[in-house]
């Protein structure tokens, strides 16, 4: 997969190459923060389809695209989600008002044609090669859960990604057919009582950066 299939007619102009302002970095990165807590404030469905409208446009490799979002709202849907949190999570979402379960499609390369139309080969690549399917699904979802953290807190959100759930319950609960697999489950509202845990420590550039 080189440069070449990123070749294509169209061509675009970006309008926005310019950094983003204090304010900006501290919405997305800086001051922003996990929340553990949430407000009964709603979050419409309004501003959940437009928290994946915004993160849909960051990149995946070949264009992939294998992350899909079930957004649950308060109710039955939030009770039956709730049943499979670990201990530790289950009152943050029970107090959520929205939750993202996020999921890699697992037949992501059904839409090779649509979505690489100059490759469409890839898509019986994909099929032919499980492994590659796999790696690739999961790699470019995950990176893909990470670009909608950062778009719930574009958002004026908080979010609370969790790893501390039953999978297998996850996964037969609400995408029985097995097409779609959870990944990650994040928690989207307003902050509630005592939201925050402490701020834990980054690491420093010298133990993270290497210059060659
Ligand atoms: C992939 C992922 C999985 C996480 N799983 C859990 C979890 O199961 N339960 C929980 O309370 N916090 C969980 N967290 C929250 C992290 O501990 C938290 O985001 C991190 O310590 C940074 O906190 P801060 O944003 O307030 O600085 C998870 C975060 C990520 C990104």
């Amino acid at each position: 997969m080189g440069h070449e299939i990123m070749t294509t007619t169209e061509t675009t102009t970006p309008t926005s190459l310019q950094p983003l302002d204090e304010t900006g970095r501290a919405v997305l990165f800086t001051e922003a923060r996990t929340a553990n807590s949430f407000a009964p404030t709603p979050v419409g469905d309004e501003e959940l389809s437009q928290i994946w409208d915004l993160a849909k446009w960051a990149p995946t490799a070949a264009n992939f695209q294998p992350l899909r979002v079930l957004y649950v709202r308060p109710g039955e849907g939030r009770d039956r989600l709730v049943a499979h949190m670990s201990d530790g999570n289950k009152a943050k979402t029970a107090s959520a008002p929205a939750v993202a379960v996020l999921a890699v499609d697992t037949a992501f390369h059904e839409h090779v044609p649509d979505l690489l139309p100059f490759r469409p080969e890839l898509k019986d690549v994909l099929a032919a090669d499980d492994e590659m399917r796999e790696t690739s699904g999961m790699f470019n979802a995950t990176l893909q859960a990470g670009y909608f953290i950062l778009s719930v807190r574009a958002h004026g959100l908080a979010a609370g990604p969790m790893k501390g759930y039953d999978s297998a319950g996850v996964d037969a609960e609400f995408f029985p057919d097995g097409r779609w697999r959870t990944i990650l489950i994040v928690n989207i509202g307003h902050p509630g009582e005592n939201p925050w845990f402490g701020r834990l420590p980054r690491l420093d550039e010298s133990d993270v950066v290497r210059w060659a």
